[in-house]
């Protein structure tokens, strides 16, 4: 795995030599500056070797140190039993609340602290990022407030809303390119002719140990935490928590959560087949390969990875919403998810899952919320034939009422249909009690002598 130690400095582009790049185990500290033919080396190019060191595999001391660091400028978030969701999976279940820091994820964590991390020089020329989502808010939100001026390239694709989230917290906005790629290739040009430094969304490990300091929050609430659950995009959540779980609990287990549709871990690095794509709601995770510093963490670091579908991802979403009454984004139910998809993996363990992030679109939450309504079949689609004469629907509002389902919509259809020529078709959405309930109805259409369908009831679960 080559790949892993082809290292590039986080504030320059420049590829650095693999052999100074290679693991020496933990990280040391500032190694005393060589002296050269020019002098004593700057405190600039000193920091910048202890980076190297330090991307090799942060350790648990340098997470200790950024989450001292950043706490006083972010919200201590809970870390919660779920007593209903526990019941369900046959866990216990704790929530580690990362959708409540002020703009909804961790990724103010790893922003905060590479802000931090930088010299007063670096602070006047200020930063630039490449993201759509949390990461730009997170660097919009956490520059201004230390008053280092921060450009932010987003793709012309992201929603307005971002957009417009983002330029909010006072951030410089580029719109270009079409997807993510494209937009980092403008960005290294802005960053080059501006002398910017990049702050990237995980391959940083200063990002990573901000990171991290979410997994030094969970051990703290729940030590005797058996299983840490935790989301894979880039990667840099899950390596900073598994460097300071591991190093503080060695029993614990890490298990990443990737979108079944964004499978890198088994594809990259496990050589599966290839990455399929495409639109996922867990948009936050939906990254085309694992940073390099993930790369040389997981292997070591991470006793599983699960891969979820987008069903249960919505539905992970939905329970989140109904039962704890917390917004989470696809990426941020995605270790939820994984107990719904995965329940005898984590049956009687005592489980920690880290809701990373709350930002989704309302369209995006509303129709998981009617879908998820729908597969409990609390919103269900009926279709039946009708006489087609004055009063025959009615009838049958009639019959639904006696049996308490109440009408949603109704389509009357004489035209488009194959029924007989003087009947009609309808279609009803009814709002139901459940599967129960679905079936009283049933019998009660049929005694009334209705013959009546249901659809989408395939693969309805109680
Ligand atoms: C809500 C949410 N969860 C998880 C992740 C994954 O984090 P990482 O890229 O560090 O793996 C992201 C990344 O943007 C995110 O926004």
């Amino acid at each position: 795995m080559d790949s892993i130690f082809a290292f590039y400095s986080p504030s320059s582009n420049r590829r650095l030599s693999p052999l100074l790049a290679h693991g020496h185990g933990r990280p040391r500290p500032p190694p005393a500056p060589r002296p050269s033919h020019r002098g004593a080396p700057s405190p600039d190019s000193r920091r910048e070797f202890w980076h190297i060191e330090r991307r090799v595999k942060p350790g648990l001391e340098d997470i200790q140190q950024a989450a001292a660091r950043i706490s006083t400028s972010l919200v201590r978030t809970p870390c919660k039993r779920s007593r209903t969701l526990s019941e369900r999976l046959g866990a216990t279940l704790y929530l580690k609340f990362e959708n409540l820091q002020f703009t909804a994820s961790f990724k103010e964590r790893g922003a905060l602290n590479k802000l931090l991390s930088l010299s007063e020089e670096e602070r006047r020329r200020g930063v630039i990022a490449v993201s759509a989502g949390n990461h730009a808010q997170a660097v919009a939100y956490h520059a201004r407030a230390l008053g280092i001026p921060a450009t932010i390239v987003m793709p012309r694709t992201t929603p307005n809303v971002k957009v417009e989230n983002t330029r909010a917290f006072g951030a410089e906005i580029v719109l270009t390119g079409r997807d993510l790629e494209s937009a980092a290739l403008q960005a290294d040009q802005i960053q080059s002719e501006r002398g910017l430094v990049r702050v990237h969304p995980y391959d940083d490990p200063e990002v990573v140990c901000g990171q991290g300091s979410v997994a030094l929050e969970i051990l703290e609430d729940v030590p005797d935490a058996e299983i840490l659950v935790v989301p894979i995009g880039g990667g840099g959540l899950i390596s900073g928590c598994a460097i300071a779980a591991k190093a503080l609990r060695p029993e614990i287990e890490v298990v990443g959560v990737q979108a079944a549709r964004y499978d890198t871990v088994r594809a990259i690095l496990r050589g599966g087949p290839p990455v399929r794509g495409g639109s996922t709601i867990a948009d936050g995770i939906a990254v085309k390969a694992p940073g390099q510093i993930a790369r040389s963490i997981l292997p070591t670091h991470i006793n599983d990875v699960l891969y979820v579908e987008e069903q249960m991802l919505e539905e992970a979403v939905g329970l989140l919403l109904e039962i704890e009454k917390t917004v989470a984004e696809g990426a941020g139910a995605a270790g939820v998810a994984a107990l719904l998809g995965f329940p005898e993996r984590f049956r009687e363990r005592k489980v920690v899952a880290v809701v990373s992030g709350g930002n989704i679109d309302l369209l995006v939450l509303a129709s998981i919320l009617q879908r998820s309504l729908v597969r409990a079949g609390r919103l269900a689609r009926l279709r039946l034939e009708l006489e087609d004469q004055p009063g025959a629907l009615a009838t049958l509002a009639q019959c639904l009422a006696e049996v308490d389902a109440n009408i949603v919509e109704v389509h009357h259809q004489r035209s488009f249909t194959v029924a007989p020529l003087r009947s009609a078709e309808v279609e009803l959405v009814l709002q139901t009690r459940g599967l129960a309930h679905m079936n009283e109805i049933r019998d009660r259409l049929d005694q009334a002598g209705y013959t009546a369908q249901w659809l989408d009831a395939e693969g309805l679960r109680p």
